[in-house]
């Protein structure tokens, strides 16, 4: 038997989204200590490009580190498609990204062999999904589609609305067309817009990164025999407090908190 590890596990998004990945977490394993932190100063990481999204991924990885974490698990799909290669090399402990835990999910859902990946503009244009899913498998169709109106939308919490029936038509229709019947929500904040794609299109079946990334960090916690025995707890920073936080915080993350911390990142170069 192991012995009980009782640090902390690391988890950063770009900013609150990333709750629902954290949410998934606390469920999964009640006995883990959390260090969650939110880039709410450079939200959203899904219009800038790869070099930028690595650079703050970087940053807030040393910053994890400093706080001497067990795992880092890279809530975000953004920063998971651009600096997980980076996150691995530079760090002493085990990196979890997003993309693979949903892939493998999305392949064992498909039938048609056609499958469909929605996430922000720099995920898409990444190509990181698809990279991952025909590492797996090669004959599979992958149609992708950047919706990036959808984390306005559900920061909004316009979820039950008209506007956002239409959107959800708009930019699945074209999967629906090509003979996707398996989509990944490849974005922290498309969770909360899941019951709105249903609707529009029961046809789908709906892969939840955060659910899947959830059991792959409970699997590779046990694997590496690095389980803690002790009572759990959540401790959220964020590196600015911004007038939306709590209302954010609420939608994203149905749990108690004790307290938020605004923390200053202090800057790295690029590498
Ligand atoms: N957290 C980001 C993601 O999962 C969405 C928000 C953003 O653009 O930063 O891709």
């Amino acid at each position: 038997m192991a012995m009980p590890d009782s640090r902390q596990i690391g988890v950063f998004d770009s900013g609150m989204g990333g709750l629902t990945v954290l949410s998934e977490l606390v469920q999964k394993l009640p006995g883990e200590t959390f260090l969650y932190l939110g880039d709410t100063a450079r939200i959203p990481y899904g219009s800038r490009s790869p070099r930028t999204v690595k650079r703050y991924s970087m940053e807030i990885a040393s910053f994890l580190e400093q706080h001497d974490i067990k795992m880092l698990v890279v809530a975000c799909n953004t920063a998971t498609a651009h600096a997980l290669p980076d996150l691995t090399a530079r760090m002493n402990v085990p990196v979890i990204g997003v993309i693979e835990p949903g892939v493998r999910a999305l392949l064992s859902a498909t039938q048609s062999g056609k499958v469909g990946v929605i996430g922000t503009r720099s995920t898409i244009k990444s190509a990181a999904y698809e990279t991952e899913i025909h590492k797996i498998d090669s004959s599979v169709k992958v149609v992708s589609q950047a919706c990036p109106l959808f984390v306005p939308i559900v920061e909004e919490g316009w979820m039950n609305k008209e506007f956002t029936r239409l959107a959800v038509r708009e930019y699945l229709g074209p999967l629906h067309d090509q003979g996707v019947d398996a989509v990944v929500l490849g974005c922290t904040h498309y969770p909360l817009i899941r019951h709105a794609i249903a609707l529009e299109f029961p046809e789908f079946k709906l892969i939840d990164s955060s659910v899947e990334m959830a059991g792959a960090v409970s699997a590779a916690v046990h694997a590496t025999g690095i389980a803690s025995a002790g009572k759990g707890s959540v401790r959220i920073m964020v590196t600015d407090v911004t007038e939306q936080l709590s209302s954010l915080q609420d939608l994203f993350f149905p749990h108690p908190v004790a307290a938020v911390d605004e923390i200053l990142l202090p800057e790295i170069s690029a590498g």
